[in-house]
């Protein structure tokens, strides 16, 4: 062999050898690039789900399942799967989520399902509008709700009343309460949400010293500043359910809880919620 031979010989080696470490780095950039930008939307997803839990759980539930008579569930087949249709939405669904939640609902598209809390329905989140949010927050927002796509279940439209309504009236005779019947109903109507898992209500459960919701029934009545008409712990309860505004624990805003349960519970619906409320002292 040559010199010159062994010069060529020599230089393409080099240049192969040179190809394969580019194309290796470059081959490891592209995963590189994915899982840098896997791990930014795992960032964004978990700084959603902090917000979200600070500015929507109060009507939206921790869970985003909704509050039935105040809000709609979001983590929803529904809500994934036909709702963008049923509204005539032809961009994406986390568009729709970010439009919303800028903007707000100033009326309820569903004012029997879901009223929210008066006017507007559900409040503005955008800083454009006055509200407390950024746009690249309100995007994290929307990364976690349709993180949830995968494993949405079809949450139930509150069935309807299974017979006539319990109605304002709470020196009604009601029917004998079943506690445990109570205590699944407070679950399904979405009033732990407010009343166990989130302090937006009054706490139910005693806690440090301080008693539960059915000692608080008793002595509530007794105090110079209540303005409802009860006179028994029963009543105050029957009367806290279905007029929540005629008198407002201190401490505590009117208009936030739903005022629509006179006419979605049956006598027995509130016998059994009495019942319940009572067991905890
Ligand atoms: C004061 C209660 C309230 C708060 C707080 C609230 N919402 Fe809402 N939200 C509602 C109501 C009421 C609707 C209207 C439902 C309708 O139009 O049928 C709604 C609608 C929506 C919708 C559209 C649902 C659909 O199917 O069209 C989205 C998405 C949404 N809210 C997300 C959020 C997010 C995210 C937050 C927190 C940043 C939030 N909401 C805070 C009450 C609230
Ligand atoms: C969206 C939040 C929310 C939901 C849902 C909700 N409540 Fe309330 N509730 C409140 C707030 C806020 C108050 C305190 C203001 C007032 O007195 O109206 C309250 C007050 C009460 C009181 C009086 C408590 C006391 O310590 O004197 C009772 C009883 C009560 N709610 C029962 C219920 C029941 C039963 C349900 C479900 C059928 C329910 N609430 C659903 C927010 C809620």
């Amino acid at each position: 062999m040559n010199r010159i031979n062994l010069q060529i010989l020599l230089g393409t080696i080099m240049v192969l050898a040179t190809s394969v470490v580019v194309l290796f780095y470059g081959l490891n950039e592209e995963k590189r690039m994915a899982e840098a930008e896997e791990a930014q939307r795992g960032r964004a997803i978990e700084q959603g789900a902090a917000l979200f839990e600070a500015q929507c759980s109060r009507c939206h539930g921790t869970q985003g399942t909704g509050i039935p008579g105040l809000c709609p569930p979001l983590n929803d087949r529904y809500f994934f799967d036909q709702r963008m249709k049923d509204v005539g939405w032809s961009g994406t669904l986390e568009d729709y989520i970010v439009a919303t939640v800028s903007s707000g609902r100033l009326a309820s598209t569903r004012p029997q399902l879901y009223p929210g809390q008066g006017t507007p329905a559900m409040p503005a989140f955008s800083d454009h509008f006055g509200g407390p949010l950024r746009e690249d927050q309100i995007r994290t927002i929307a990364a976690f709700i349709t993180n949830w796509s995968e494993t949405a279940i079809a949450i139930e439209v509150p069935p309807t009343p299974s017979g006539p309504v319990v109605g304002t009236d709470i020196t009604k005779e009601l029917p004998e309460g079943d506690p445990a019947a109570g205590e699944a109903l407070a679950t399904t109507l979405g009033c732990v949400a407010c009343h166990i898992a989130a302090p937006t209500g009054p706490v139910w459960l005693a806690k440090d010293g301080e008693p539960g919701v059915g000692s608080h029934a008793a002595t509530r009545i007794t105090q110079p500043d209540y303005t409802g008409k009860a006179t028994t712990p029963e009543q105050y309860l029957f009367e806290s359910i279905v007029n929540p505004n005629i008198f407002v624990v201190s401490g505590f805003a009117s208009g936030v809880m739903p005022q629509s349960y006179a006419n979605s519970l049956t006598d027995q619906d509130m016998a059994n919620l009495i019942a319940y409320l009572l067991t905890l002292k």
